[in-house]
């Protein structure tokens, strides 16, 4: 059974993560989608609020399970018997983050690959940073968050600018 994990801050979960967990969802037996409890990196949705928006996504897609984690994410994927990383990648930008994240993840495993889905053209644009920053100012998110967590997201954003 080939398990892969499809780790992030999901801080919001946008249109973006979404394609990418689609379209590993069929590349794997089973996808673990794994938010991170990250104690150091601040985020603005909680865990929970985290996990939920995905889980709301993933409902009827049964090899996919939403497992949070902490620390190494190669000492998640052991316990786990996972072989496979999933990363999205849009831009050059990103490139350089997560080939060195690869490399770095490779080193301290070498039993695990690193798989990355390019971006979908139409979300190359979507992050979750800008989802934020545009919702807080009462802009548009629709085309770059799912409909079924859009109210959830913009309400939140609006209710808590810092
Ligand atoms: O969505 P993000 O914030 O780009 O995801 C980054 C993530 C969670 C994949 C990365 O920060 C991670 O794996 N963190 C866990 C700690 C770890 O294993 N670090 C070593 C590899 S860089």
């Amino acid at each position: 059974m080939k398990t892969a994990v499809y780790p992030g801050s999901f801080d919001p979960i946008t249109n973006g993560h979404f394609d990418i967990i689609c379209r590993a969802a069929k590349l794997a037996d089973k996808l673990i989608v794994a938010p991170l409890i990250n104690y150091s990196k601040k985020h603005f949705f909680s865990l929970n609020e985290r996990c939920e928006y995905i889980k709301i996504l993933t409902k009827n897609m049964p090899n996919i399970i939403v497992e949070p984690f902490d620390g190494l994410l190669v000492d998640f994927a052991r316990r786990k018997k996972i072989g496979i990383i999933i990363r999205g990648l849009r831009t050059v930008t990103d490139f350089e983050y997560e080939f060195q994240m690869a490399l770095a993840n490779r080193n301290l495993a070498p039993g695990i690959e690193t798989i990355f889905i390019s971006a979908s053209l139409k979300y190359l644009y979507v992050s979750s940073g800008m989802t934020k920053e545009i919702a807080k100012l009462g802009g548009n998110i629709s085309e770059m968050v799912p409909s079924e967590i859009k109210d959830f997201v913009f309400d939140k954003l609006n209710k808590n600018k810092k």
